[in-house]
């Protein structure tokens, strides 16, 4: 359908961690009066069900090594779309701001002066742990949280991985667990041994999951990772907070002691 109604505009959705719930009332708005929506592949789809009936919905990408499209065809598919049907939502999973090049395609579309709107998402480095009852900072426990890229854009780990070791703070690492191993062997350097740590996968979808360890064990966590769906890493003391992690202290301290 050729837009007539000059309403010719972006709007960049952070769509929440995954459970449809989880979106603002505005980007729900958003949705059910987009011309066309494109999403990526951490939406759950569930949620273009309050899309208008002839919205058409474009799956864009893009999880790892799996891209339908690359991140410059999107960025004209965006323009071509708007110029084409009007209001286009950009949905994104999370925060579109937090590791989702979101910056990156309002400029673009902006260059070609086509209003745009930027309407905030859950991220899933808040929401996940939060869902598992992990508080990412707690008074007397730790003084900050850092939410750091386990995978720069040349596939190493970030240099603030390093740096955050050597803080006191929570360390939520995204895309992470291709470097897992790095990652850990990193953080033993500086933090406690007994330091605990969680890998969250799914979280908030009903097949989530949760692996807890202290990080002298992190190698027992190796076998639990599934690389074929997203997961957060949480490093720090507030870990503890979870609610399996008394039982498995005592489990722990039961199987060392015989
Ligand atoms: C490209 S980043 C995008 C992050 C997103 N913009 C956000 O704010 O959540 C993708 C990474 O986010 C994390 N992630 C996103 N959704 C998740 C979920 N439901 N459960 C666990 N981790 C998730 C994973 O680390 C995944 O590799």
């Amino acid at each position: 359908m050729k837009n007539q109604n000059n309403s010719t505009k972006v709007t960049l959705v952070g769509a929440g961690p995954g459970d449809i719930d989880l979106i603002t009332i505005k980007g729900l708005n958003a949705i059910k009066n987009a011309d066309c929506i494109l999403y990526d592949a951490l939406v759950n789809p569930e949620i273009l069900k309050y899309a208008k009936k002839d919205t058409p919905c474009i799956y864009v990408g893009k999880r790892f090594n799996n891209h339908r499209l690359t991140q410059e065809e999107i960025n004209t598919l965006l323009v071509e779309k708007a110029s084409e049907h009007g209001h286009v939502v950009r949905l994104k999973g999370g925060d579109s701001f937090v590791f989702g090049r979101g910056s990156e395609e309002i400029e673009h579309v902006e260059s070609f002066n086509i209003p745009t709107e930027i309407i905030p998402g859950i991220s899933s480095a808040l929401a996940v742990p939060a869902l598992q009852g992990i508080p990412l900072t707690k008074r007397t426990v730790n003084e900050s949280f850092w939410v750091i890229t386990g995978t720069t854009s040349n596939g190493n780990i970030s240099k603030d991985i390093k740096l955050g070791a050597q803080s006191s703070a929570t360390l939520v690492i995204l895309m992470g667990l291709r470097n897992f191993s790095l990652i850990m062997e990193e953080i033993k350097k500086c933090r406690h041994k007994y330091t605990p740590f969680a890998i969250i996968q799914n979280g908030s979808l009903p097949d989530e999951k949760i692996t807890i360890e202290t990080i002298n064990n992190y190698k027992n966590a190796l076998g639990f990772i599934d690389y074929n769906k997203p997961g957060i890493i949480v490093i720090g003391d507030v870990v503890a907070e979870h609610s399996s992690y008394l039982d498995e202290e005592i489990q722990r301290v039961l199987n060392s002691s015989f």
